[in-house]
């Protein structure tokens, strides 16, 4: 195709060093989809522009499910979460749903394994129980303007 002349093993190696990334691309691909490999969460999708009137959104807040179970429907924006500080009883499993009306926000409580993300068009889900009473903070750890470094919340375990 291209009429430059390369030495014979330099064209070889091209071959193999092609030919490699073809293959190993074509592995990884298949393992993913074999194994349906896929991002976390149930990939529920919501406009951002209107997610702030968009149920279960129009009314962000906690919902109590079932005993000890409760449901946080959060929106997470530019620099605080909606609804604010939240107050459980001690052993309570919460499913969070959470979206952005605007940018990429973090959503990490310190201490435990929820590290989530907030991102624009997508609704993000996570169920974590609290078993031991404290305060736990929810923390933006994605930098998302002038006021990242106050966007946070606290969950009132009791
Ligand atoms: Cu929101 Cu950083």
């Amino acid at each position: 195709m291209f009429n430059i002349h390369l030495p014979r093993y330099e064209r070889i190696w091209l071959w193999v060093g092609s030919g490699s990334l073809v293959v190993f691309l074509g592995i990884l691909g298949f393992l993913a989809f074999s194994a349906g490999l896929h991002p976390p969460g149930q990939m529920r999708i919501i406009a951002p522009e209107t997610a702030r009137t968009t149920p279960p959104f129009d009314k962000p807040g906690l919902t109590q499910i079932g005993p000890n179970e409760y449901r946080a429907t959060m929106l997470a924006q530019m620099f605080s979460y909606v609804p604010g500080n939240l107050t459980i009883p001690a052993g309570s499993t919460v499913h969070f749903e959470v979206t952005s009306p605007d940018v990429v926000h973090g959503f990490q409580i310190p201490g435990t394994n929820v590290n989530l993300m907030a991102v624009p068009g997508h609704i993000t889900d996570y169920t974590y129980t609290f078993k031991n009473p404290g305060e736990y903070l929810i923390l933006c750890n994605e930098y998302c303007g002038v006021g990242h470094q106050v966007m946070s919340n606290k969950i009132v375990v009791q």
